[in-house]
């Protein structure tokens, strides 16, 4: 986990872009460490920074939120498995999610007494949308016995029906935790298989896909590998398996941002959602970020001024029926006793 600074971190250079890989709509100039400066977002920044104290809110923000609300605004930041842990740990009444609509269910499912709000309600999720509720009943009812372990990146409805949650963070720790020869790792394909690769517990998947993660081909690293010597390549474990094999690392957005932190490469490509890298340059001048750009058009939904609005008129306002809060929140809470 790490805790977002002020808006005073220095001008960094921006995440070099790879020509035609630049996301139709998005001038990423104002999304790198010049957009901290940009007087455009000033308003909403300082409203933002007000309402906070006025409201007693907490802004909590995913690895994947532009460097304007990232560096800007949060109070805490991190992958869906930190945003889950310090979800448990806030002191306020009142949770900003910044970040797709699982991540502030999840919040919402371990603060249920607290106002839990999400700047804009369609910020969704291609692997949340891939199963139901009703699919995993009848996955149970096709492999009866075997546990189902549901990645965060679910429903609360999909969480109800699991035995236990994941994240990309601890998705082997959870399998291996379950003591079983079979499990159903669900929704994500890929994610799946890159565990099975590493277990001997067989995995049953499901043919959910990430909309992001799923552009990245082995011949891009192998291209990009040949243009830019000496580059580290590191995948997402919702990447293909033949991607996930063709990197130098794999893990979940945070164990990414930690091994740039660590190892202090030259040069690196983060195989994930481009704001990460635009965030990691804010942090880390000195390294050349190399761009094959991919952004989340769920988590592009998230706008400073959309937080501003958020914090205005309180809404969107997470609400999960108790019954189905109830078993979600088991789910989770399994997961988090996983170490
Ligand atoms: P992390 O849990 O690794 O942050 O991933 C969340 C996500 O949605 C990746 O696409
Ligand atoms: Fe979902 Fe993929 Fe977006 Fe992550 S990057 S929120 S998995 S669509």
């Amino acid at each position: 986990m790490q805790t977002a600074t002020p808006a005073a971190t220095p001008i960094a250079s921006m995440t070099q872009e790879i020509p035609g890989t630049i996301a139709p709509g998005r001038a990423r100039v104002r999304s790198g460490a010049a957009a901290l400066a940009a007087p455009e977002f000033r308003y909403d920044r300082d409203a933002i920074l007000r309402l906070k104290r006025e409201r007693n809110a907490v802004i909590l923000a995913h690895n994947y939120q532009t460097p304007e609300i990232f560096h800007g605004v949060a109070d805490i930041v991190g992958d869906s498995l930190a945003l889950a842990r310090e979800a448990t740990k806030v002191d306020a009444d009142i949770i900003v999610l910044c970040g797709v609509h699982f991540m502030a269910e999840t919040a919402k499912l371990l603060n249920p007494e607290k106002t839990v709000l999400i700047p804009d309600l369609q910020a969704g999720c291609s692997l949340a949308a891939s199963i139901t509720g009703a699919d995993v009943r009848s996955l149970r009812h096709r492999h009866p016995g075997v546990p189902v372990v549901t990645y965060v990146n679910t429903s609360a409805e999909v969480k109800a029906e699991s035995d236990i949650c994941c994240t990309s963070g601890n998705a082997l720790k959870v399998v291996e935790s379950l003591g079983v020869e079979q499990v159903m790792l669900l929704p994500d394909a890929y994610l799946a298989k890159n565990v099975a690769a590493q277990t001997e517990v067989k995995v049953l998947s499901w043919s959910g896909r990430c909309e992001v993660h799923e552009q990245f081909s082995a011949e891009d690293v192998r291209r990009l590998r040949e243009g830019y010597p000496g580059l580290s390549v590191l995948a997402h474990p919702e990447c293909l398996p033949e991607v996930v094999a063709a990197a130098d690392f794999s893990g979940s957005t945070a164990a990414m941002c930690d091994y740039v932190e660590e190892k202090q490469p030259a040069r690196v490509m983060l195989l994930t959602e481009c704001s990460m890298s635009d965030n990691l340059a804010v942090q880390f001048p000195a390294i050349e970020f190399v761009g094959m750009c991919r952004l989340c058009p769920h988590m592009q939904r998230i706008t400073l001024s959309g937080i501003r609005r958020a914090l205005e008129t309180l809404s969107h306002e997470i609400v999960i029926a108790p019954e189905v809060a109830e078993h979600a929140r088991l789910a989770v809470e399994r997961m988090l006793k996983v170490r």
